[in-house]
């Protein structure tokens, strides 16, 4: 039993293919509290839409399937129920928002229609009820006359107008959690800060928890308690949001924070871009997954997959680095960090 609201246990997630096995998610865990927002951050293909959508029990099986582990959501472990099960969490005590809202609307139903239909599968009101619930929530994401909206079809729309409706369906039956997969990636600079001004707003407001998948460290900086970093399906490290952009300490994490424009120091030197690409993960390395695009890789690293270490309280790291035995290095220019064992910024 965990005390966790959510809370994700070596999970392993494979798809059995033609050409073979792809193992998407290579033993992750996670947890996430009531109110807060984790944010999964990692290069595209790292396991990271998977992870979630394994989560909500939206994957295909097959081809999917779990190898091992569990995920408890309130105590109750979700990989022990059938889709008919996971129906009655899906939409009332979990929601998702995704990238694109065009494929997440039906284009021939209006927006209010959409909602209210919604509306009524989980919450035993009257029509008119479930109405007048839409109209106050698409107020409440910023929709000026929402009773026109109501009436709209999606592609009538804005990009950035959409994106509100979809948030709002989201948070129609009032799920404890929200789980939004680059929810903001495909909007301008403007839109996308709004956007995610709504969501901090919602989560203070309804208490709602968001676990937030997302490859751009500005959006995690604005919105994360705590940051989960995945490479080529692990955490590789997972930390407060302080301990991830202050004290890094995995590799992977300085090459992702040193290719971030500058958002914490004012003076910085060139970008530093991560050499390579991700392996493949139909036959992942027998040692580090990403000890070929590491700069610091010791024969070690090579020959067995790192452990977990910890860096402080509630931080850990997955690198041979971390061992008592191994060198000491210090990040490349530009990392926002201090080298291991340093202090916190103040
Ligand atoms: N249906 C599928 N069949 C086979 N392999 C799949 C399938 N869906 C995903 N994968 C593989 O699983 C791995 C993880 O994919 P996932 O979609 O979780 O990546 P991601 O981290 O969300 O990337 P992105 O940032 O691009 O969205 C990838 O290597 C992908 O090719
Ligand atoms: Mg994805």
């Amino acid at each position: 039993m965990s005390e966790h609201l959510l809370d994700v246990q070596n999970l392993r997630v494979s798809f059995d293919t033609y050409a073979g096995e792809v193992q998407a998610v290579r033993g992750v865990s996670f947890y996430i509290d009531k109110g807060e927002t984790l944010a999964i951050v990692g290069e595209s293909g790292c396991g990271k839409s998977v992870s979630i959508q394994t989560v909500m029990g939206l994957l295909p099986m097959p081809p999917a399937r779990i190898k091992e582990g569990h995920i408890y959501y309130e105590g109750k472990d979700l990989t022990t129920l059938t889709d008919k099960q996971m129906e009655n969490y899906r939409g009332k005590e979990f929601s998702m928002i995704f990238q694109d809202s065009m494929t997440s609307l039906n284009p021939t139903m209006r927006v209010g229609r959409q909602m209210v239909e919604a509306i009524l599968v989980h919450q035993k009101i009257s029509r008119e009820e479930a109405r007048e619930h839409a109209i106050s929530l698409l107020g409440k994401v910023g929709l000026p006359e929402p009773e026109k909206v109501f009436k709209r079809y999606p592609h009538t729309m804005s990009g950035g107008q959409r994106q509100r409706v979809m948030i709002a369906m989201a948070m129609a039956c009032n799920p404890k959690i929200l789980f939004a997969d680059e929810p903001t990636t495909a909007l301008d600079v403007t839109m996308q800060a709004q956007i995610l001004d709504l969501m901090n707003s919602l989560k203070k407001e309804m208490g709602t928890s968001i676990l937030l998948i997302t490859h751009d460290l500005g959006v995690v900086a604005k919105m994360a308690d705590r940051i989960a970093v995945m490479y080529a399906g692990k955490v590789v490290e997972y930390g407060d949001a302080r301990q991830i952009f202050y004290n890094p300490c995995h590799p992977y994490t300085w090459g992702l924070l040193g290719a971030m424009p500058n958002l914490i120091q004012e003076v910085k030197s060139e970008l530093y871009a991560i050499p390579g690409t991700p392996p493949d993960l139909y036959a992942p390395p027998k040692g580090c997954a990403f000890a070929a695009r590491c700069p610091y890789a010791m024969g070690a690293c090579l020959k067995a997959d790192p452990p977990e270490y910890t860096c402080s309280d509630g931080h850990i790291s997955r690198c041979w680095l971390m061992d008592k035995r191994a060198k000491e290095v210090t990040p490349p220019d530009g990392v926002p960090t201090l080298p291991r064992g340093g202090k916190e910024h103040e």
